[in-house]
């Protein structure tokens, strides 16, 4: 990670240290971009997939679930405009072989320059590299340059340019359009005719899907489908550990809508998962939206705005909410040559629904709650690293600790853990003081701290301990489980 983020620093530390995230095949080195998640990660990861699917499928009464196969028929990324559209201009450096989107590369032009002057490359949000190649290798004043695109410069300057990681010009070669999903072959001959893709998005799995799922449950418009799955994307820029990954998990929902009435769910949905961000403890001054312009908005889409968070490397895109119109099932309709047209029993009428999507990246989500629950705490006397995850999401719910480990104290809290385990992942802890066990926990966000002391023995009472606030509560032993309940279960 880039030392310009030390926090970004301490939590992959942490992550890899307590086992929330490693990098993949580390043995053999790595393979790029792409993760593994620990023990506490596979928990967190699971904890965010099932608090969504509560949110959007088990909550409500006029949406489903669906789990399509990552595998689809070719056709349908014809279909989707995957193949023709699902590009990234890509340029290389000659001499770094370093590999660059077009689109992510800014560049320092001098405002009244000659065909000779020399222009300098920087990656996004890097200005200072540029600023600082102006003043060493020009000696100019950097006031003197505008900062442009790389794409806004002619191929025939490109000589003209020196690149993000070089000190000479004219190592970058011109873009090129470079398609992001990955193919892989059916079958044991490796030819085009039995080309299949890693699905870039699980979206699709919905749209053709939905004449099964109306056919065959009780579901009338307006209503929605949703679906959790991995999604591969061949990306070239993989910056920012898990933001932007080769492999990765979306959870994505599409609102079958009324043609006309696709603003006003586009406008509610907006405010729901805004409400969802906040209901899972994400901070609001952290969050906002952003309205993509003519020249952001996808292939498929009439309006979109994105859900950003402020990441200590910016703000970046959270999810994608998109009024995909009815583009989607029309041309699934004009490319399988099968009517996907829906009949609306209260008006009578027959129509090609308009969708209206939410579309949220999980391991971005999981990254977003890592960093917003982050926080090294000065205390009046020490300090701590503590992960304020919500509870629903925490990878252990509760730390079970018997004061001392002898007088019968480890096997009423054996007990304890065991009954609590019928439901809820508890950690069991006797060794060493119980202030370095609740630190322990802190700082990988078990949100409670159960202790059994000798009064446990004369009352049947325990301490809960707040990982937030550090406060003690006693309460009875049978108490324990409704507590949890409440705080874990009952919230969304
Ligand atoms: N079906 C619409 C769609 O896929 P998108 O904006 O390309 O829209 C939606 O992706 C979400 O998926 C993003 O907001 C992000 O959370 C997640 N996502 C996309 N590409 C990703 C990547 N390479 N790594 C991790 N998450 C990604």
């Amino acid at each position: 990670m880039s030392k310009q983020h030390p926090i970004m620093d301490k939590l992959v530390s942490m992550c890899k240290r307590r086992g929330y995230i490693y990098g993949s095949s580390e043995i053999y080195g790595g393979l790029s971009a792409v993760y593994d998640y620990g023990p506490l990660g596979a928990e967190l990861k699971k904890n965010i997939k099932t608090f969504w699917w509560k949110w959007m499928v088990q909550k409500r009464d006029n949406i489903v679930g669906l789990d399509a196969a990552i595998l689809m028929h070719p056709r349908v990324w014809e279909a989707s405009g995957h193949v023709a559209g699902f590009q990234d201009p890509l340029v290389d450096c000659r001499q770094t072989k370093a590999r660059y989107r077009a689109d992510q590369v800014f560049v320092f032009r001098p405002k009244d320059g000659d065909e000779k002057t020399l222009m300098f490359a920087f990656r996004e949000g890097d200005d200072e590299t540029g600023i600082k190649k102006i003043k060493k290798i020009a000696k100019a004043d950097p006031a003197t340059y505008e900062k442009i695109i790389l794409t806004e410069v002619p191929v025939t300057e490109f000589n003209r340019i020196v690149g993000p990681d070089v000190k000479e010009p004219g190592t970058l070669t011109e873009p090129r359009q470079f398609n992001l999903m990955f193919k892989t072959h059916v079958g044991p001959v490796e030819d085009n005719a039995n080309v299949v893709y890693m699905r870039p998005e699980t979206a699709q799995g919905i749209y053709v899907n939905f004449l099964n799922v109306v056919s065959s449950t009780r579901v009338k418009i307006p209503f929605g489908i949703a679906q959790v799955g991995k999604a591969f994307r061949n990306e070239i820029t993989t910056e920012n550990y898990i933001f932007r990954t080769r492999e990765f998990e979306q959870m994505e929902m599409q609102f079958f809508v009324r043609p006309g009435t696709d603003m006003e769910w586009f406008e509610s949905w907006k405010q729901d998962r805004i409400d969802y961000y906040r209901k899972l403890g994400i901070r609001r001054e952290k969050l906002r939206f952003h309205q993509h312009g003519p020249d952001e908005l996808a292939h498929y889409a009439a309006a979109a705005f994105d859900i950003q968070y402020e990441f200590p490397f910016g703000w970046k895109e959270l999810e994608g909410i998109h009024n995909r119109t009815d583009f989607d099932l029309k041309r699934h309709q004009e490319f399988s040559g099968k009517d996907q047209s829906y009949f609306d029993e209260e008006i009578k009428e027959k129509y090609i629904p308009f969708i209206v999507e939410t579309s949220a990246g999980c391991d971005r989500t999981l990254l977003t709650v890592l960093v917003d629950a982050f926080e090294e705490q000065e205390l009046e006397k020490d300090k701590r690293t503590v992960l304020h995850l919500h509870p629903a999401l925490a990878p252990f719910k509760a730390g079970i600790f018997p004061l001392v480990k002898k007088e019968g104290l480890p096997e009423i809290a054996r007990k304890l853990k065991e009954d609590l385990q019928h439901l809820y992942p508890v950690f069991y802890d006797e060794g060493g003081a119980i202030g370095r066990r609740y630190r322990r926990q802190d700082e990988i966000g078990t949100p409670f701290g159960v202790t059994i002391d000798f009064q446990t023995k004369e009352d049947d009472t325990v301490t809960i301990r707040d990982r937030d606030s550090m406060e003690q509560e006693r309460i009875p032993i049978t108490g324990v489980f409704n507590y949890l309940f409440d705080r874990i279960d009952r919230i969304v």
